[in-house]
């Protein structure tokens, strides 16, 4: 009886399966997605390695060092970095009192108020600050990037789909149109074209434009695709500062099923060891 119930529901489940299949398929035959001009230009991310990438992954601290220093000489201009104290850089390799002095020479001041007038002023940073926003608020933001506010760069590379890879080739994919673009593709005035952005054309003009914008201070060459990865992997650390810690906590927990599971087969082995010799014990004897 239980085996008769038991393979009707096999039935009806591996019936449900093909049918949902078979209607999935013939959907997609019949219907398959819109392959819009958008599809024909939008480009996937370029391949691009980080030291962070995979289960082994770690960071490189002077590479973070010199995406940091990217971050503040170009990208801060515009983009926040709102989760980030200035104390945190000591993760990536800075001592204290570089902190200090960054936080205290970073060019936007941190809000505060007048203690004599009560009317709102600023100061500058402490290490226990976290970055100040280079725009007021999102108004300001606007008015002066044509409409479009530049998004908030801690979270970024867990934001977009494709990574930190899809920021890599966002800063490096910059083109002219191509001639063949539909007319509804054009980047609009104050816009520019972009392959790698999911609408073809973005607010933000070129933030690496040319070559050594930055001086890097470990004497790397600031070459345009040098300072699009080291910032990118600066967002990758930005957006999981612990990913470090996360991987060897991983690798803890591995070692740590595998020792349980061998464990477990040997007493499972002592336990049944008396009963197993017992049953040859009776053979040999019946
Ligand atoms: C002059 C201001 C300005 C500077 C400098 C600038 N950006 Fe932007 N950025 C913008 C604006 C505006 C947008 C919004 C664009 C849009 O949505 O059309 C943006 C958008 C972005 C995005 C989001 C793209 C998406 O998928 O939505 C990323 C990532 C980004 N910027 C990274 C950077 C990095 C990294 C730097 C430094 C190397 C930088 N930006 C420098 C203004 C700027």
């Amino acid at each position: 009886m239980v085996r008769i119930i038991g393979m009707l529901v096999g039935l009806f489940f591996s019936g449900w399966m093909l049918v949902t299949f078979v209607l999935g398929a013939t959907e997609f035959v019949t219907n398959p997605p819109a392959e819009t001009a958008e599809h024909k230009f939008h480009l996937k991310p370029k391949k691009v390695a980080f030291p962070s990438d995979g289960p082994l992954g770690k960071f490189d601290n002077q590479q973070l060092q010199r995406g940091f220093q990217v971050y503040k000489e170009v990208c801060a201009a515009c983009h926040s970095l709102r989760l980030v104290a200035f104390r945190n850089l000591q993760d990536i390799g800075y001592n204290e009192d570089e902190v200090k002095a960054i936080a205290a020479s970073w060019v936007i001041e941190t809000p505060s108020v007048d203690p004599a007038t009560g009317e709102a002023s600023s100061r500058p940073s402490l290490p226990a600050d976290k970055f100040p926003k280079p725009f007021a608020n999102d108004i300001a933001a606007a008015a002066a990037n044509n409409n479009a506010i530049p998004p908030d760069l801690s979270l970024i590379t867990k934001a977009r789909k494709g990574g930190a890879p899809y920021i890599y080739s966002l800063l490096t994919g910059y083109q002219d149109t191509p001639e063949d673009l539909p007319e509804a593709n054009q980047p609009g005035p104050g816009l520019h074209y972009n392959p790698y952005f999911p609408n073809l054309n973005l607010a933000m003009a070129s933030p690496l434009a040319s070559e050594d914008m930055v001086s890097y201070s470990d004497g790397t060459q600031a070459s345009i695709d040098q300072m699009a990865k080291d910032v990118s992997a600066f967002l990758v650390w930005s957006a999981e500062p612990k990913l470090v810690e996360r991987h060897q906590t991983g690798w803890a927990v591995i070692a740590f099923l595998l020792i349980a599971t061998i464990l477990a087969y040997l007493s499972f082995r002592t336990i049944w060891a008396d009963v197993k010799a017992e049953k040859k014990k009776k053979g040999a004897e019946g």
